[in-house]
């Protein structure tokens, strides 16, 4: 292979010539989530001197120099204040910085700069992002009632308070993901939906509820499910609305999050409604909590067409009333029967 032979040859060139090794950086690695309060956060940068040698090692937050290595130096190790940094000087080194303590403050943009000595005072570096995070102080369910009965109205709403960045919150309810349409629509469930229309049947699964399902986002932020469907699996797809709020922003510049949730209790939720709101903030922190609430069918309405069941509509009906209804079913099947001659 000429491309091979090529290679060969121009690494032999390479290495005759000293002046074309080089300080490498081969990784820098800096923790991308925190969260408040972590000790011992530590911060790599590994490099190569290819023969050189190491004049300094530098490292930055947001391009202020908090740590300086120089091993020709005394003392070697030189520490700068940064807001939000501590460093453990026993534990760093060469290659490794540890920070405590960690606070909102050491978010931000981490550099490392290693230079090599005369004559050449090569410099590389490399830079990452450290994102540091506060986990919500309390989170609660709020808004449910201690029992339910079919055809009831749930209104209940999530809160996460206290967390930096705000937490984001979605619903379940009997272990189905209470989703707002337009995402449905935005990822792998708009797929399914086309299938659906064009089939014309219910392969689509969950995805074919949302044809007719009419949805709006309004000024609060309320967006709204589709209409309930049967798939050919019968499926139930629950119509829910999702009341979502800007978060909160507290007084310690800490944010609280909320999310509504409004459905009506079906038939098939007979027996346990179980609500749970998971709480998250990207891959650092993820907390979810549940309440299992009984769920009774409807009550009779004591009036009407049961009337003769319930001993307590009967005895408050007063004798007119009765004879009233017992007059007007004998006519009706009077009338009935006189019809039918
Ligand atoms: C961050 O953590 C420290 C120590 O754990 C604590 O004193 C401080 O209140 C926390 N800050 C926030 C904003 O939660
Ligand atoms: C870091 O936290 C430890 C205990 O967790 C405490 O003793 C120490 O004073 C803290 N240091 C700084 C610089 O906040
Ligand atoms: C749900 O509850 C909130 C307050 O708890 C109330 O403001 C809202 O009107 C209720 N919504 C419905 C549809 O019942
Ligand atoms: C029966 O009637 C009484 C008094 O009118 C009422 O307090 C009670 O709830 C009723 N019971 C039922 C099952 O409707």
């Amino acid at each position: 292979m000429e491309g091979v032979a090529l290679f060969n040859i121009l690494v032999l060139v390479a290495l005759q010539i000293p002046g074309a090794l080089t300080l490498t950086l081969n990784m820098i690695s800096v923790p991308p989530h925190q969260t408040n309060g972590t000790d011992n956060a530590e911060l790599k940068c590994e490099f190569d001197m290819e023969g050189e040698s190491l004049y300094s090692v530098k490292w930055y937050k947001d391009d202020h120099e908090f740590y300086r290595f120089v091993p020709n130096e005394h003392p070697q190790l030189q520490v700068f204040d940064v807001n939000g940094i501590h460093v453990d000087r026993h534990r760093s080194s060469r290659e490794k910085v540890v920070l405590r303590n960690l606070t909102l403050d050491s978010a931000g943009t981490y550099k490392c700069e290693v230079s090599a000595e005369a004559p050449n005072f090569r410099t590389k570096s490399g830079k990452q992002d450290m994102v540091v995070v506060v986990i919500p102080s309390k989170a609660e369910i709020v808004g449910a009632r201690p029992k339910y009965q079919v055809g009831d109205v749930v209104n209940v709403t999530c809160y996460s308070y206290g967390s930096k960045p705000a937490a984001s919150l979605t619903w379940k309810v009997n272990d189905q993901e209470v989703t707002p349409i337009f995402e449905t629509f935005g990822d792998h469930h708009g797929v399914q939906r086309t299938n659906y229309q064009r089939d014309g049947g219910g392969s689509g699964g969950g995805g074919g509820g949302y044809r007719d399902g009419g949805y709006w986002k309004t000024d609060s932020g309320v967006r709204r499910m589709p209409s309930e469907m049967k798939s050919s699996s019968s499926h139930l797809q629950l119509q829910a609305e999702l009341r979502e709020y800007q978060p909160r922003v507290e007084p310690d510049g800490l944010e609280t999050s909320i999310l509504g949730l409004i459905f009506k209790v079906k038939p098939h939720h007979l027996g346990e409604l179980k609500l749970e709101c998971r709480s998250s903030i990207g891959s650092v922190y993820w907390q979810s909590f549940q309440e299992k609430i009984p769920v009774a069918p409807r009550e009779q309405p004591a009036r009407s067409g049961n009337w003769w069941r319930s001993a307590n509509a009967s005895s408050r009906l007063d004798t007119g009333g009765v004879r009233f209804w017992i007059f007007a079913l004998f006519a009706s099947l009077a009338t009935f029967h006189s019809r039918c001659l």
